[in-house]
């Protein structure tokens, strides 16, 4: 495969001595329009060494290269010089390229392996899994595919929310009015039916938040019981949070929650005293954050036990020491910014230098629109519920349009899901945005089903094609601009990874998926594939297979199938 850019890089190399490669490498930029060529060197910072202004620079160094037939044209535009590919080299290289790599296209080896915990998901236990919870699960879930594709190994972690003084209310409320079978037909509707019925009572008597905070305390101390219920909780909750991970074929690698620190709590609140860094507050433990123009942090209560955030310093030490993390992200919603700061300053404090290694990745809210209810009583959109009405409508829709097809439930749940998944990728994940059934039940314009439609659209081309478009392909039929586009933008999907990967946004990878899409679906329109011109119809079939690759790939890493048929 020819890296364009390194071969500018050293065609320029052997002209500017005054930089080196890498360099220069690194100055080469692509030109936001495709009309001023395919790559540029900008010449603004060589005007100092050469005490000339950069368009004469860019003049001389031009008139200076010989002839390349990997370049097309080379020209000077203001203070760049302009690198236009060989539009034959250049779609044949690339087109080579996705169809040889295969389900690889677009990976590389830029993590060397490196280590990157990615932190999603993590709900509370016996609370439902609802609509905000997708956020963090899909958005996360798509940054720890993107790290893996580029060469890291990822450990993905989900931090269940399963300590903490909410399982003693849990725990007093099933001993007084819970019914265990009840419970494990519907589990978390049932135990939040439960916690708000303990608040209901403990306003009429007080002495149930007494009994609770007991029997959290004696969770706390490992009395039998109290372990056992709390780990029934634990269970039956997972099982219902399995079950839409299963359906988002998502898979953690440790799932490694609050409870997991538990005992290690004692060593990290020795070591913040012995560091000097916790004050005595009434009885509490707190970390003076005035400095830092932060609020102080609770670490102990009154009662010696430990909060959210206690637990936190806990899990990124012990996650140092036991992943050597290169870097630890959290993908957890925005209205914890507060709490990320104030604990990696505390980390910091503690002489750790490895504290901005963790990153919090934060996500806008979702809110409610107007009316929006659930299928099941109460104010909350069970995620669930929205991915099994989602797979109820696509079945609709294949019933009508197209009843024939094999599979057609596994159709509709990977269309159905795909689409829900794909909207909540669409945008930038710091934006906010109002849940609506209508918007994530429309199918049309740039969305999942769209993309889908267009990958099954090639497969169906590719299926009919009676002719071999793996060998002996004439490129230079593929030079009509529909085409051409096609090629630039596939060229960049490597880059657009790394991008993603480099924002924590796995948007940009959506985004590209639909500019592939409809360039493809452009040349679909403007361009017969299966012509009589059976050199034509190869090359064309070629770029037919590397978009469909390439759309696989993408939608690969955003978590999306990408079906045959549909
Ligand atoms: N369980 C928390 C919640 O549902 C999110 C946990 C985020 N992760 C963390 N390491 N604090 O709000």
């Amino acid at each position: 495969m020819i890296d364009f850019k390194k071969e500018i890089a050293d065609i320029l190399n052997d002209k500017i001595t005054e930089l080196d490669f890498q360099e220069i490498l690194n100055m080469i930029e692509i030109p936001p329009d495709s009309e001023m060529g395919d790559f540029a060197f900008p010449c603004f910072k060589l005007a100092k060494v050469f005490r000339k202004s950069p368009n004469m620079i860019a003049q001389e160094i031009i008139e200076s290269i010989e002839e390349n037939d990997l370049f097309g044209k080379i020209e000077n535009a203001g203070a760049y010089i302009n690198f236009t590919i060989n539009q034959e080299t250049f779609a044949k290289t690339v087109i080579e390229e996705v169809n040889n790599q295969g389900d690889k296209f677009g990976s590389s080896d830029i993590g060397g392996n490196k280590n990157v915990i990615v932190e999603f998901s993590s709900p509370n236990i016996a609370k439902p899994f609802h609509i905000g919870h997708i956020r963090t699960t899909v958005i996360g879930s798509a940054i720890n595919n993107i790290y893996k594709f580029i060469g890291y190994n990822t450990i993905a972690i989900n931090h269940l929310g399963d300590y903490g003084t909410q399982f003693g209310k849990l725990i007093v409320a099933i001993k007084a009015w819970g019914d265990k079978s009840v419970i494990e037909s519907n589990p978390i509707p049932e135990l939040l039916k439960l916690y708000i019925k303990f608040h209901e009572e403990a306003e009429k008597n007080p002495q149930l938040e007494d009994e609770a905070r007991m029997w959290f305390k004696k969770l706390e101390d490992k009395n039998e019981e109290a372990t056992e219920l709390w780990k029934w909780i634990r269970d039956v909750s997972l099982m219902e949070f399995n079950r839409v991970y299963d359906m988002l074929g998502i898979k953690f690698d440790s799932l490694a929650g609050e409870s997991f620190y538990s005992d290690k709590m004692p060593a990290v609140l020795e070591e913040m005293r012995e560091k000097n860094i916790l004050t005595k507050s009434q009885g509490a433990e707190i970390v003076d954050l005035e400095k830092y123009d932060m609020p102080p942090a609770l670490i102990t209560k009154k009662d010696g036990s430990t909060l959210y955030i206690t637990r936190d310093i806990a899990a990124a030490i012990y996650r140092k020491k036991h992943y050597d993390f290169y870097k630890n992200i959290y993908v957890v919603g925005s209205q914890q910014n507060l709490h990320f700061k104030q604990w990696i300053k505390i980390i910091d404090l503690m002489g750790y230098d490895w504290a901005y290694d963790c990153i919090h990745v934060p996500f806008g809210m979702i809110s409610l629109e107007e009316g929006t209810m659930s299928t099941r009583k109460g104010r909350v959109v069970f995620l669930e519920d929205v991915l099994n009405k989602a797979v109820e409508k696509t079945r609709e829709i294949i019933s009508n349009k197209n009843p024939n097809l094999e599979n057609k439930e596994e159709v509709a749940k990977q269309v159905g899901i795909g689409a829900v998944v794909f909207q909540e990728l669409s945008n930038n994940r710091i934006k906010d945005y109002t849940f609506s059934w209508d918007r994530t039940l429309n199918f049309d314009g740039e969305s999942g089903p769209y993309v889908q439609y267009t990958h099954a659209r090639a497969s169906s081309l590719l299926r009919k094609a009676e002719i071999d478009y793996k060998n002996n392909i004439g490129f230079d039929k593929l030079s009509d601009k529909e085409s051409m586009d096609i090629i630039r933008i596939l060229s960049k999907f490597s880059e657009v990874v790394v991008d993603a990967a480099r924002k924590n946004e796995p948007s940009v990878v959506t985004r590209y998926i639909i500019d592939l899409a409809q360039a493809f679906n452009k040349f679909y329109h403007d361009h017969p594939i299966l012509t009589q011109d059976k050199e034509i119809q190869k090359a064309r079939l070629a770029l037919v297979s590397a978009v469909k690759q390439a759309i696989k790939n993408g939608l690969n890493l955003i978590g999306v199938a990408a079906p045959e048929k549909m």
